[in-house]
């Protein structure tokens, strides 16, 4: 079965159960100022999964385009991509389990023939104190006529979905496991859920639980269904393929790398088809993005950077421009389900050959400069043998923070100059090389963490103040309307505070007094402002709101204002902030207002006193 027929056979069975099908949302989200990329088919949903109601129905299924970057360093293995496709179906407080799993198995078993020998299913075990086995579920596939060997119970780590932040609608799920060996399948899937012939083809999520701030999960009043399939691995299977890029809608790029390339490496071809693949996606979207050295932009001219490294290194002709040429065949295999691709062709090409050319000069300037270069770095920080602080990597560094200049280039340059080669160490070079990145993505990282979480215009001590504040106004907002209410934005200047927030309706005076009351009784309190350096499991544990993506690295910072065993907030912030609360002056609310579909707007002030 081709893609596209997959893609196609999937959309029409939901519309068959009477699902609205819509198109695929926007690769750029909306109002979610905390993620660059639309990640799964719920993310555009994530009002409605809340309660607000959908135009089309309560019943949706789609294809979505995702972008996930979190992995990137597995790209060229059997299944990992940054773009792919979402096959997924939603009840909004619809239909829930026994419809949700039927559909799934009278799907995978009737629909694409999958003989029930090769499937296995989890559910979720049940913790202490926390949300029960889900017996529904395995009762169900037990029905459906799944043998209880093969229906594993899993914990929440593999079988809890959510919330996305701290709080939130998140509920158990049940994945369903296809058998991809050469072998029959083993009987007992508990046994051997962790082998990776057995590949996840679709997660059910049964969002019936709202996780509130005290890390309680409350039964929701709107119970719903989300639900994830990746089409290129289900792909795969139908075609007998043992990865996704033998697969129909990726064989004839790989076949286009190959004609380009005189050294044959598959990691590399794959990586190049991927990559390409997600920057014609995003540039050619219908809020396309191109390449640029900030957020979403700055993703996709390292996707572009990087197809074209490999791409040195498969031996293609660089004086002929090649991501244009590679590009076309995915515009060619997608168009017709991705209009917008065709529509945005020029701009896509266009961008891709300026990307390519500047990135090939980046590349020129560079060895041109290492050339150059190489007695005088010596001469200036001693011999590498003697390992005085050799240039080795610190070199490395200053080239790829200088002229972008990638150190895999570095090194293979060094090694090929007589003058150097025998006195390099290769894990000396990467150690140290690896070390200063550490030291300067580091810095970055607080540096995007400050902008992501506040957009803090600069350090002064009004403007710090009034970010204070907007932690006290986000948790005042939750008390006062509901854990619903997350940060959809902010803005900050040395003069006031505008925050962006989820929230259906017009506030009311009560609760606008009501809300201020609370600012203001947080500051007269003067309670205590504490940042604390942890990793983001713990902060997710010790129970921080924010943003809980990989792009912040594994240690956050944590701003933790007032009683640390019982928080008035707790928020993964990149600073600054004030120590005290007693420091903010009088916390005034100026303006309330609608700033986009679902979310509000508040401006605000702090007076000194
Ligand atoms: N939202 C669920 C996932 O991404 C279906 O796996």
């Amino acid at each position: 079965m081709k893609t596209s027929e997959l893609r196609q056979k999937y959309l029409d069975f939901f519309a068959s159960k009477s699902h609205a099908i819509l198109p695929s949302a926007s690769l750029i989200p909306e109002n979610d100022p905390t993620c660059l990329f639309t990640t799964a088919g719920m993310h555009p949903l994530v009002p409605y999964l809340l309660g607000e109601k959908h135009p089309s129905g309560a019943r949706l299924a789609n294809c979505q385009k995702c972008v996930r970057t979190g992995d990137i360093e597995e790209v060229g293995d059997a299944i990992h991509l940054t773009f792919f496709e979402m096959l997924g179906n939603w009840s909004l407080g619809d239909y829930w389990k026994e419809e949700a799993l039927s559909w799934s198995f009278e799907f995978l078993t009737k629909e694409l023939g999958f003989p029930i020998e090769k499937l296995a299913v989890s559910v979720f075990e049940g913790e202490e104190g926390g949300a029960p086995y889900d017996a529904e579920a395995y009762e169900i596939w037990k029905k459906l006529g799944i043998s209880e060997k093969r229906i594993a119970k899993l914990s929440r780590k593999n079988n809890w979905w959510g919330p996305a932040g701290q709080t939130g609608p998140c509920g158990p799920d049940s994945e369903m496991f296809y058998w991809t060996g050469e072998t029959p399948a083993p009987e007992d899937f508990q046994a051997t859920c962790e082998d990776p012939l057995w590949v996840e083809v679709w997660n059910d999520v049964f969002m019936q639980y709202n996780k509130d701030e005290a890390g309680k999960y409350i039964p929701l009043a709107q119970t719903n269904v989300d639900t994830g399939m990746g089409l290129d691995r289900v792909a795969a299977i139908l075609q007998g393929k043992s990865n996704v890029f033998e697969t129909d809608a990726f064989a004839p790029i790989i076949a286009k790398i190959r004609e380009l390339a005189t050294v044959s490496e598959i990691r590399s071809e794959r990586i190049i088809a991927d990559h390409l693949r997600a920057a014609t996606f995003i540039i050619g979207d219908s809020k396309g993005i191109t390449p640029s050295n900030v957020d979403a932009g700055y993703v996709v001219r390292r996707l572009i950077r990087r197809a074209i490294r490999e791409a040195r290194k498969l031996g293609f002709d660089f004086r002929e421009t090649f991501t244009t040429q590679i590009a076309e065949v995915i515009i060619s295999i997608f168009g017709e389900h991705y209009p917008e691709l065709v529509q945005n062709s020029g701009k896509v090409l266009l961008a891709l050959e300026k990307e390519e050319n500047q990135f090939k000069k980046t590349l020129e300037n560079g060895l041109k400069y290492l050339k150059e270069n190489v007695d005088a770095y010596q001469e200036l920080f001693g011999d590498i043998a003697e390992d005085k602080i050799p240039f080795k990597g610190g070199f490395a560094f200053y080239m790829y923070e200088t002229f972008g200049f990638p150190p895999e280039l570095t090194l293979e340059e060094l090694k090929n100059d007589n003058r150097v080669s025998g006195k390099l160490n290769e894990k000396e070079f990467w150690d140290h090389f690896n070390k200063r990145l550490g030291e300067h993505q580091d810095a970055s990282r607080t540096a995007a963490a400050g902008r992501f979480a506040g957009g803090l215009a600069d350090n002064s001590a009004e403007t710090t103040a009034l970010h204070t504040a907007a932690h006290i106004l986000l948790a005042a907002l939750r008390k006062v309307l509901g854990n619903h209410v997350e940060q959809r934005g902010s803005n900050i200047t040395a003069e006031r505070l505008r925050f962006d927030f989820s929230h259906p309706d017009k506030l009311t005076d009560a609760q606008k007094a009501e809300v201020e009351k609370i600012v203001n009784d947080a500051i007269q309190a003067k309670l205590p402002v504490v940042m604390e350096e942890m990793d983001l499991e713990k902060a997710r544990e010790a129970g921080a709101m924010g943003i809980f993506e990989s792009k912040y690295g594994e240690k956050v910072k944590v701003y933790t204002i007032g009683d640390p065993a019982n928080p008035i907030s707790r928020e993964i912030c990149g600073g600054p902030h004030v120590s005290n609360t007693s420091e903010l002056g009088k916390f005034q609310l100026k303006k309330e207002e609608s700033s986009s579909s679902g979310v509000r707007r508040i401006k605000a002030i702090l007076i000194k006193e």
